[in-house]
C-alpha cells in the first residue's frame, strides 16, 4: 500500500491508500487525442453548473471532513468545485491525469474506474460526473463494483450521467448531421459526440434502466431523477 496525497488542504493529511498493481486502463486512442482540446472549447461545465448538479444531489447534507473521491476528474474542474464547497480531503482519479496537469487544477492520481487505485472502504463520498458513459457496458458494471468497494459502508456516491431524454434524441442526431458544423461551439460539440458515440450510443440505449443497474450493483437508491440532458442518482453503499 502506498499513501496517496489528498488534494485540497495540505494539512488534511492522508485519506486513502493506493492498492498495489492497479495501473491505468485503456482509453480509446482517438478519443485521448481530442478530448482535452474539444472539451476546453465547448464542454467544460462551469463551476456554477457543477454546483447546481451537486446541490440537486444533496451535497449540502454531506460532511466536509471525510475523504471524497472525484472519479474521472478530467481537467479538475469538478475537483475545484468540490474544494470551493468546503471539502478538504479530495482524491481525484483520472485515466488521463495530464488533463488536470495541463489546466493547472491540481494533483490527480492516474487510475482507471474499473480498477480504482484505492483501498476498500476508504472513501466517504464519491462523485462521478459524466464518466460512466465513456465505458463499455461490461466496464460500467466493473466500475460500479469498484465504486461500491472503495466506499465505506453507508458511504454515498453522487452520479450524474447522460439520460436518454427526448431532447437528446433530437439534439444528438442534429449535431451529428451537417448542421452540427454551423458554429464553433456546435462543431466542437459535434466532434465530441462523434468521439463519444461508440460508448455513449450503447449507454443511452441502456440508460432507461440505469436505476435498475445501480440497484443491481448493490447500491441503495437514495434518489434518481432526470433533469435536462442528464440523470442524477444518489447512491448509498449499504451499511
Ligand atoms: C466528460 S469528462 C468528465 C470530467 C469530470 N468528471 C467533470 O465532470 O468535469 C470524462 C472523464 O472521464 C475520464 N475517463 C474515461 N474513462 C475512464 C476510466 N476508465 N477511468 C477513469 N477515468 C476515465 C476521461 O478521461 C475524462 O476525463
Amino acid at each position: 500500500m502506498r499513501t496517496l496525497w489528498v488534494v485540497g488542504d495540505p494539512g488534511a493529511g492522508q485519506a486513502a491508500t493506493m492498492r498495489e498493481g492497479s495501473g491505468r486502463g485503456d482509453l480509446r486512442p482517438e478519443w485521448r487525442d481530442h478530448y482535452g482540446r474539444v472539451r476546453k472549447d465547448a464542454l467544460a461545465p462551469t463551476s456554477w453548473s457543477n454546483r447546481r448538479r451537486l446541490r440537486l444531489l444533496g451535497v449540502d447534507g454531506i460532511g466536509r471532513n471525510g475523504p471524497v473521491l472525484d472519479l474521472g476528474a478530467g481537467d479538475g474542474n469538478l475537483t475545484h468545485t468540490l474544494r470551493g464547497l468546503g471539502f478538504r480531503r479530495i482524491v481525484s482519479v483520472e485515466l488521463q491525469p495530464e488533463l488536470a496537469a495541463a489546466h493547472g487544477t491540481g494533483a490527480v492520481v492516474a487510475g482507471c474506474a474499473t480498477r480504482i487505485p484505492l483501498a476498500s472502504g476508504s472513501i466517504d463520498t464519491a462523485v462521478v460526473m459524466d464518466v460512466l458513459h465513456h465505458l463499455r457496458a461490461d466496464e460500467v458494471d466493473l466500475a460500479l463494483d469498484e465504486l461500491r468497494r472503495v466506499l465505506r459502508p453507508g458511504g454515498t456516491a453522487l452520479v450524474c450521467e447522460p439520460a436518454a431524454t427526448p431532447l437528446r434524441a433530437v439534439l444528438d442526431p442534429l449535431l451529428r448531421s451537417p448542421l452540427g458544423g454551423a458554429t464553433r461551439f456546435s462543431r466542437s460539440k459535434r466532434e465530441m459526440v462523434a468521439l463519444e458515440w461508440p460508448t455513449l450510443g450503447p449507454w443511452l440505449d441502456a440508460e432507461p434502466a440505469a436505476a435498475d443497474r445501480y440497484l443491481g450493483a448493490g447500491f441503495v437508491l437514495g434518489s434518481f431523477r432526470r433533469r435536462g440532458l442528464h440523470h442524477l442518482a444518489r447512491l448509498r453503499r449499504p451499511a
